[in-house]
């Protein structure tokens, strides 16, 4: 890996000195990486060990007890997912947290949704939801029946395609 790093590139991801405390339970104790552009890591470690605690500190689930997170260099406090998400760090969970009886456009769009005002209604913007998810579920190489097939009916892969 470092011999695709240059001097001039810097870090996209640095965690500092994490640490991260359940009452007396320490799950992380002061752990620390940084994330080069391109960079593709694997974390591996026995159960318990605090792999889920720290992807999810990385992604504003938890709040480290101490410990630095800095994204291109500017020092991030995340009070929810949702901050992380602005910020560009999402997680794709191994569940997915899809809902499959709702359509694959749906699900793209959960808790996310396009609006289209009508009066004083908001409403679910159908025809903008169903193209956009043609148009990028397309260009990530999954061609669906239609954007209101169930997410229940994809594959495994074509799920996760949904939940990136
Ligand atoms: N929400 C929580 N409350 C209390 N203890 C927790 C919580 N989440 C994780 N832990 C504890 O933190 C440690 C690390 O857990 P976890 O990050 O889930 O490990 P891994 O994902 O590597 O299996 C474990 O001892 C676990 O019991
Ligand atoms: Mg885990």
């Amino acid at each position: 890996m470092s011999s695709i790093r240059t001097e001039s590139r810097a870090p996209l991801i640095r965690m500092r000195g994490i640490e991260k405390h359940f009452g007396a339970v320490i799950a992380l104790a002061g752990v620390s990486i940084d994330i080069f552009p391109g960079e593709c890591h694997c974390l591996l470690g026995d159960n318990g060990a605090g792999k889920s605690t720290f992807i999810k500190t990385m992604s504003g689930v938890h709040k480290p007890t101490s410990g630095a997170i800095l994204f291109e260099g500017e020092p991030m406090q995340f009070d929810d997912p949702r901050d992380a998400i602005k910020a560009g760090i999402a997680t794709v969970y191994q569940d997915l947290a899809m809902i499959p009886l709702m359509s694959v456009s749906r699900n793209f769009f959960m808790g996310n949704e396009p609006i289209r005002k009508f009066g004083p209604l908001k409403l679910f913007d159908h025809e903008y939801a169903n193209r956009i998810t043609m148009q990028e579920m397309g260009a990530m190489g999954i061609s669906l029946r239609g954007p209101n097939q169930a997410v229940g009916t994809l594959s495994g892969g074509e799920r996760q395609t949904v939940a990136k």
